[in-house]
């Protein structure tokens, strides 16, 4: 076992989980290189962080300009980097999301979204779904039902928090099979207002547009539409955490996109700087000027340099064609896929939109096989290739590779993944 890893393991809590046993040494682009000069496909992209790739010239031109300028300003300077991304954001969010403020994770833009949902409506209600991951500080672990494990030991969490089913439709949460569905997942909803909590009392719903940590799932367009008609008759704030989903991930800026919706919040995070930690949390102009002076606050959010790359990044994703490369690299490796599944009975269901595509490993009776996956992503690990898993029972692989893979390294990563596949098998 290497030196880093040894220390790392006596140093570093384990509560904090590492995803491989890999030490990076450097990377570019797409490739990861360890300490032995050994090269990776990086299908991870850092937990989907690192949309333009790893190290991206530009971005490692901005970061230095800017650094030998001015780093910090916590709130005492006005500084133009915060004003050019903030016109920049306006731009590419939907047109309902015209004001931001600007924090440091995805945690923390959530719990800066649910705040002002609060502050602006005087209601307290919370409506989030099951399945979703918001993130880990008390507020955003308090939504978040990923996993029981994430909440464990940490009760009593944030009151007035309420979670409906998620439509993950091939594993449904009411028990229905497709064709034989009325969204019953959906009515759910008007039973919690009728049963636990009014709907005058809620402030708002936070919905990841396409089920992230939680198993990659994608939404029935017209459950998402239903669910916009019902915030809008009770006038509560629907929030988009578009945390994973968003800076093209899915082929287009922001997943909502894909639905036509336009959110009333939505929250930035991960891949919003290259890899430097900024987020944001946006909103229509009347609600967040009802956030008085003081209401909330931060000292290094909005930092320069990272406002500085997040507007790199958006010039590189425009520059670069990376939406139109994802719709067309994603449309394939999603066909290819179901090719996969056609052939495998081990894989129970593939999904996706863009370059967020989930393959769902179950064993003969459908139930989730986390050993297979586990062998599979090893095997991929030992021909080259990094994915990472998701989803309660860690049995759906996710492939999450920057946005700028082509459809050459994107048929090299999915030979790879059936090799393993293959071989996996044959082990037993
Ligand atoms: C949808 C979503 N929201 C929020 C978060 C929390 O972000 P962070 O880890 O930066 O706090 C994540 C992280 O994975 C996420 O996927």
């Amino acid at each position: 076992m290497s030196d880093v890893i040894k220390k790392a393991r006596s140093l570093l809590t384990p509560a904090l989980v590492f995803h491989t046993d890999i030490v990076a040494e450097r990377a570019e682009g797409i490739y990861v290189y360890d300490t032995d000069g050994r090269r990776y496909m990086d299908f991870s992209s850092g937990l989907a962080v690192l949309n333009t790739g790893h190290c991206h010239p530009s971005i490692v031109k901005a970061i230095g300009e800017q650094a030998q300028r001015f780093i910090h300003s916590g709130c005492i300077f006005y500084y133009p980097a915060i004003v050019e991304l903030a016109e920049k954001l306006r731009e590419i969010t939907p047109r309902t999301i015209e004001m931001f403020f600007f924090s440091n994770s995805g945690a923390e833009a959530v719990e800066g979204a649910i705040k002002l949902a609060r502050y602006a409506t005087h209601r307290q209600g919370i409506i989030a779904f099951g399945g979703g991951f918001h993130g880990r500080t008390l507020g955003a672990v308090s939504l978040t039902t990923s996993s029981a494990r994430y909440r464990r030991n940490y009760h009593p969490l944030v009151p007035s928090v309420f979670h409906v089913p998620y439509p993950y439709c091939y594993r449904c949460p009411m028990g229905r099979k497709s064709g034989d569905c009325s969204m019953e997942c959906l009515g759910y909803l008007e039973w919690l207002f009728t049963h636990i909590i009014t709907p005058e009392e809620v402030a708002c719903v936070i919905i990841e547009p396409v089920l992230g940590e939680g198993g990659y799932v994608v939404p029935p367009g017209e459950y998402m539409s239903r669910l916009r008609d019902i915030t809008e008759k009770y006038e509560i704030l629907f929030i988009a955490d578009e945390v994973q989903t968003g800076f093209g991930r899915t082929g287009s800026w922001f997943a909502c996109q894909h639905f036509g919706i336009e959110p009333d919040i939505i929250v930035l995070a991960k891949a919003i700087a290259g890899g430097l930690p900024l987020s944001a949390v946006g909103g229509r102009k009347e609600l967040m000027e009802r956030w008085r002076p003081g209401s909330h606050g931060t000292t290094f959010g909005g930092n320069p340099v990272s406002a500085r790359t997040a507007i790199e990044v958006i010039n590189i994703i425009e520059r670069e064609g990376l939406l139109e490369n994802v719709r067309t690299v994603g449309e394939y490796a999603l066909e290819r896929l179901r090719e996969l599944k056609n052939r495998y009975p081990c894989i129970g269901d593939v999904r996706g939109l863009g370059f967020m595509l989930g393959i769902e490993f179950v064993k003969r009776d459908g139930s989730p096989d986390a050993p297979l996956l586990e062998k599979v992503m090893t095997g991929c690990i030992e021909r080259g290739l990094i994915i990472v898993e998701c989803g309660v029972y860690k049995n759906i692989a996710r492939l999450m590779p920057p946005l700028s893979t082509t459809l050459d390294e994107m048929q090299q990563a999915l030979s790879i993944l059936e090799d393993s596949i293959k071989v996996s098998l044959q082990g037993g």
